[in-house]
This record gives C-alpha cells, structure tokens and sequence, in this order.
C-alpha cells in the first residue's frame, strides 16, 4: 500500500506514522527525519538542506527528489511506503507520480490529510522533545516523560529541534499555507485524498485514521 500523509507543522504526521505504517507492516519514510539524520552527521546532503531547514523554508527540489528516488528504490519499500512530509508542493508530487508510473508501474493508493488549526499546531510544536538516542516523539504537557527532558523509553535525552523557536514555526506555518496547502486540492481533484480531525487524543486519532484507510488496504 503507497501512502501520503499531508498536514501543517505539527500536525501529528510523526506520531501517527510511526503506529499507521507498524499497523501495516509498511516503511515510514520522512523526508524531515532523514534531512535531520544527515544535518547531524554533517555529510554532503545535510550540508546543502541545514540553511533551508533552520530558516524554515523548504529545501530545493532537486535536493529533495534525488533524496526520495534512492529511498524508494531500497528493498523495503517495494511493496508500499507511507511518506511523512513528502510531497510538499505540486510539483514534487507530479514528479513523484511520473516517478511511480514510469520507475515501478505504480501509484498512490490514498493521500490522507491530518487537520488541526493553527492555534493548536503552534501549542503542539512549542511543547514538543525529541530524544536524541531513539527519536521519540514527546511533548511536555500533552505526552510528557515522567522526568524532566530523559525518555521514558531509553533513557536519551530530550532536545527541542532548532525550527521550533516561535518565529521559525510561523514562517513554517506561511511556507505551509503558500507552497504545501494546494497539494490538498491537486489531491482532492486526483480523487485520492481523504482527510480526518486530528485533535484530541493520539490513539483516537490513530484510530479515525485507521478506519479512514481501512477501505483501501489491499
Ligand atoms: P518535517 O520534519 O517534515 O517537519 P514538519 O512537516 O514541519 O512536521 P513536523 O515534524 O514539525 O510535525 P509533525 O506533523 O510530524 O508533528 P509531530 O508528530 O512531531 O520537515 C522539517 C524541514 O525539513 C522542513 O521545514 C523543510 O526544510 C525540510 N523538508 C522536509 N521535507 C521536505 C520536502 N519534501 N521538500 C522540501 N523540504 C523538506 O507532533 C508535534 C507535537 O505534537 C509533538 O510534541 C507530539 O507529541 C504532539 N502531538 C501529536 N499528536 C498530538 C495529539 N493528537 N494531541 C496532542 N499532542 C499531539
């Protein structure tokens, strides 16, 4: 099964995923994540993402499309793949539909979109730790670690990722309104997207996602 998942800054992409793509025995591919991964390890690929990154903006295409082809082409994602922040504008998803057709004879089955108002993604992305060692997603009132900044799960410590400073996360929000939200309608026009609410709890949310996907699992 190929999925998009398509949402604002801190709309849950990442906490969903991870369940939704277990749940299916699928690859999660982010792209964010493994932009960070190489913005850590200083390669040649986080060199020319960090600017963008940490301004907020998004990294250039032909950055990005490279990236995703050589993650698709890897064994585990032969079968099916959620993408988690990919595509984050029309072009980049007419290519990867090009890319699909004409590299695997394959399209997306279903692109599902996260919403959650602005109010409550800037509360979501102010309060979020990540933990260095597994990755682990928290946030400090909704999901909180029971001590301060130390995962629950390995014992890691928690850091806040360098584009969640208040200033960073409204040009985010822009870059979301301006380049990412008319995927929404290139989608819906396509007849693949479905949307679901994406406030309240985690595991009801998971749950609403679940069901929404439920009718195109094959
Ligand atoms: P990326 O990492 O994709 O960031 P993003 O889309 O801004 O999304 P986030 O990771 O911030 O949020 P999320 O929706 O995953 O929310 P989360 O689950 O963490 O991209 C980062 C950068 O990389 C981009 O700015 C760009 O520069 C570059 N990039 C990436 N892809 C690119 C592309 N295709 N093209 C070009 N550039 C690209 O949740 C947030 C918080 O809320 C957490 O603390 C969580 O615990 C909490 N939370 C989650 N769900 C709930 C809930 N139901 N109730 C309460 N709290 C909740």
């Amino acid at each position: 099964m190929r999925i998009v998942l398509v949402g604002p800054p801190g709309a849950g992409k990442g906490t969903q995923a991870q369940f939704i793509a277990s749940h299916l025995a699928i690859p999660r591919i982010s792209t964010g994540d493994i932009f960070r991964y190489n913005v850590t390890n200083r390669t040649e690929l986080g060199r020319q993402a960090r600017e963008f990154m940490e301004r907020g903006d998004l990294v250039p295409d032909e950055v990005t499309v490279a990236m995703v082809r050589t993650r698709l082409s890897e064994e585990d994602a032969q079968e099916g793949f959620l993408l988690d922040g990919y595509p984050r504008n029309v072009p980049q998803a007419v290519i990867l539909e090009k890319m699909l057709a004409s590299e695997w004879g394959a399209k997306l089955d279903v692109v599902l979109e996260l919403v959650v108002d602005e109010d409550e993604v800037v509360r979501r992305l102010s309060g979020r730790r990540t933990c260095r060692v597994c990755e682990r997603v928290w946030h400090v009132l909704y999901d909180p670690p029971a001590r301060v900044a130390v995962c629950d799960d390995c014992g890691g410590e928690l850091f806040q990722r360098d584009d969640d400073s208040e200033s960073t996360i409204r040009h985010r929000l822009e870059v979301y309104t301006l380049q990412t939200a008319p995927l929404v309608s290139f989608y819906a026009d396509e007849g693949t997207l479905i949307g679901i609410d994406a406030t309240g709890p985690v595991e009801e949310v998971t749950s609403r996602a679940l069901a929404a996907l439920r009718p195109f699992v094959h």
